[in-house]
């Protein structure tokens, strides 16, 4: 009998902290082939434990072909660019980087169906941070006052997190939805020593409801990641969410 054929991934930031850890987890995959790297960091001379194709740009790795997956995390600013680069080489995308604005996600829904590509965008890949959304938004159905609270390490680029961010729109949306127009505020602390956490506080009168996401370590998202990966033959144009695959 024959072997079935294993889905070959790139991964792109594949020097960065979750890169290194995605990279991991896609090797150690039995029915996934990590197949390439990317990293602007392999221009100025770093090396990576994998004895693969190592290519300092996306364009570089997508022109030689043979990729199936391209998973990105990498850094806001190129996270459009990358998504548009794959779709545009006919390649299906994970991405995790965070950033996107909703413009960027109409962009990436447009280019995605006009050629027939997947791309899967999670702002969060841990299971537990997807169920502290769904919830925040069955708590929203019943109380009317909340705010977020996110706490990341000193590192990351962006604030609010794209957690949060999606968290609050969830919530305004199940508040429209009976009639309330009202915006959660978004706090942001970046400390040393953090890695990804969340509380979503609801107040009423006498009363305070916490709910809480706490990520201690990046092999929490890799579940995710490889479900994403694993899920993304049977997805088509954008689908953001990881809710929407479990
Ligand atoms: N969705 C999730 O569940 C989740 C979880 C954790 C982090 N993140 C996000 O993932 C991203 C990366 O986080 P990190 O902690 O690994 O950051 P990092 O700074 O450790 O790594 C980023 C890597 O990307 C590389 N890079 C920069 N520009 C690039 C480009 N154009 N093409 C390819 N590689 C490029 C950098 O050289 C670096 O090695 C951030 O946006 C962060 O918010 C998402």
């Amino acid at each position: 009998m024959s072997e079935p054929v294993r889905r070959r991934v790139a991964v792109s930031g594949a020097l960065g902290n979750m890169g290194r850890t995605v990279c991991a987890a896609v090797a150690a995959a039995g029915d996934l082939e990590l197949a390439a790297l990317v990293d602007p960091a392999f221009a100025g001379g770093v090396t990576s434990d994998f004895e693969l194709p190592a290519y300092p740009s996306l364009l570089d790795a997508l022109q030689v072909g043979g990729l199936d997956v391209v998973v990105d995390f990498t850094r806001p600013e190129a996270a459009l660019g990358n998504i548009l680069a794959c779709v545009t080489a006919g390649v299906a995308v994970v991405m995790g980087t965070t950033g996107l604005q909703p413009t960027d996600l109409d962009e990436v829904r447009r280019a995605a169906e006009e050629r027939g590509v997947a791309v899967f965008v999670a702002p969060n890949f841990a299971l537990g941070a997807v169920l502290m959304m769904l919830l925040a938004e069955q708590a929203a159905r019943h109380l009317d006052a909340c705010e977020i609270v996110e706490l990341h390490h000193d590192r990351k680029l962006d604030a609010p997190s794209g957690t949060a961010a999606r968290t609050g729109a969830i919530i305004e949306a199940a508040w429209e939805s009976k009639g309330l127009r009202r915006q959660v505020p978004i706090h942001s602390v970046r400390l040393p020593g953090l890695v990804a956490h969340q509380e979503v506080i609801f107040g009423a009168l006498g009363q305070a409801l916490t709910i809480r996401h706490d990520s201690m370590s990046r092999e929490s998202f890799m579940p995710g990641v490889l479900l994403a990966i694993r899920s993304i033959d049977r997805l088509q144009g954008l689908t953001v969410g990881l809710e929407n695959i479990l």
